[in-house]
């Protein structure tokens, strides 16, 4: 089968499209071939090294992975003889961040924990752009913010992958929702239901009087004591991901402001969850979420769409055809 595969961690350009041999499942494994898989941070760490403290998981001087890739969607080829919940024949998306990776290749064979079925009204492509984006935007705004109907809800760096899906899963909680980008996503915010938008190449929201319950960072950087004055007594601010000074001092000060006050102060981290993700093609049939794909690249053009989402300004998601 066809791959990309790596063995130094580096720049792009160490990622080769190459013919390896296609796994066989394991009694517990289920075979997915696959027709799309999308790109999200953990891919860059993955492919980096970096930071350094990742490589404790990853593979300290090379890859222990060495076909990446987390998002995919596609069917099921066959199953191991234990797996109960899948069928060869039935289409299927999921995360494999905590189940090898090996999303950028024809074939994986993965536990079935890391799989849910493919919502109906998805292409392969659309599929592919939901698991981990998704699944972080549900873990932030329900498992740690507490999100609740009518409040008033800030995303911080709304238009990329996390953040298009945090917009409109706050959404569908019943939340008043704003959303923070540049002059080029102002519509797209717009147009997946963010009641208010901010350009913050023209405002800055934490200088405005408005308060918020509950404030997601998803991108961009804005020192700690700024977060904390733009929320209202009692509310949440959730760092999830943007700049690395946002999440030294939410680790570092966070518990301090929540320990001394009555507003909470903390980041996230995604854990791959077979239940949120069921959760989340719900709200995609149901039609309350819809992924925002950017651009789509073939598999030989990995390294080109590595070098554009490493720019940090998808509008959306960066999806990989295989
Ligand atoms: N905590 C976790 O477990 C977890 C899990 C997944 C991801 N993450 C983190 O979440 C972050 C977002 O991931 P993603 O996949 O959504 O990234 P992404 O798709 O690459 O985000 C790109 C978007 O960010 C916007 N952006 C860039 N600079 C900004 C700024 N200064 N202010 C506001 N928006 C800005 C860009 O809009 P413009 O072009 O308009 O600037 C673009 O639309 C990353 O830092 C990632 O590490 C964390």
């Amino acid at each position: 089968m066809k791959a990309i595969v790596y063995s130094k961690y580096g720049s792009p350009e160490v990622l080769k499209l190459t013919e390896i041999d296609k796994p066989i499942p394991k009694n517990n494994e289920v075979l997915v071939k696959i027709n799309a898989s999308s790109l999200n941070y953990g891919n860059l760490v993955l492919l980096k090294g970096d930071p350094f403290l990742a490589r404790f998981a990853f593979g300290l001087l090379k890859p222990k992975y060495t076909i990446p890739g987390g998002d995919i969607a596609g069917r099921v080829e066959a199953v191991g003889k234990d797996v109960t919940q899948f069928q060869p024949g039935q289409e299927v998306f999921g995360d494999l961040s905590t189940s090898g990776w090996g999303g950028f290749a024809e074939y994986v064979s993965v536990p079935e924990k890391a799989l849910a079925l493919k919502p109906e009204n998805l292409t392969f492509e659309e599929a592919a752009a939901v698991p981990m984006a998704a699944v972080t935007a549900l873990q932030g705004l329900r498992n740690k913010g507490k999100i609740q109907a009518r409040q008033k809800v800030l995303i911080n760096g709304a238009s990329g992958g996390v953040g298009s899906f945090a917009v409109q899963i706050a959404k569908s909680f019943g939340a008043e929702v704003t959303g923070v980008c540049s002059t080029r996503n102002l519509e797209i915010l717009r147009s997946i239901g963010a009641d208010h938008v901010i350009d913050y190449t023209k405002e800055d929201f934490t200088e405005k009087v408005q308060k918020y319950d509950l404030i997601l960072a998803v991108n961009g950087h804005h020192p700690i004591t700024a977060y904390e004055r733009s929320l209202n007594d009692k509310g949440t601010f959730i760092h999830v991901g943007g700049s690395g000074a946002q999440l030294f001092q939410t680790m570092t000060l966070g518990p301090w402001f929540s320990l001394s006050g009555s507003k909470k102060m903390s980041s996230l981290l995604q854990r791959q969850n077979q239940n949120d993700l069921i959760y989340v093609k719900e709200l995609l049939e149901a039609r309350k979420i819809k992924p925002v794909i950017d651009k789509t690249f073939k598999m030989n053009e990995i390294v080109k769409a590595f070098k554009y989402f490493e720019q940090g300004h998808a509008q959306g998601k960066v999806v990989i055809t295989i």
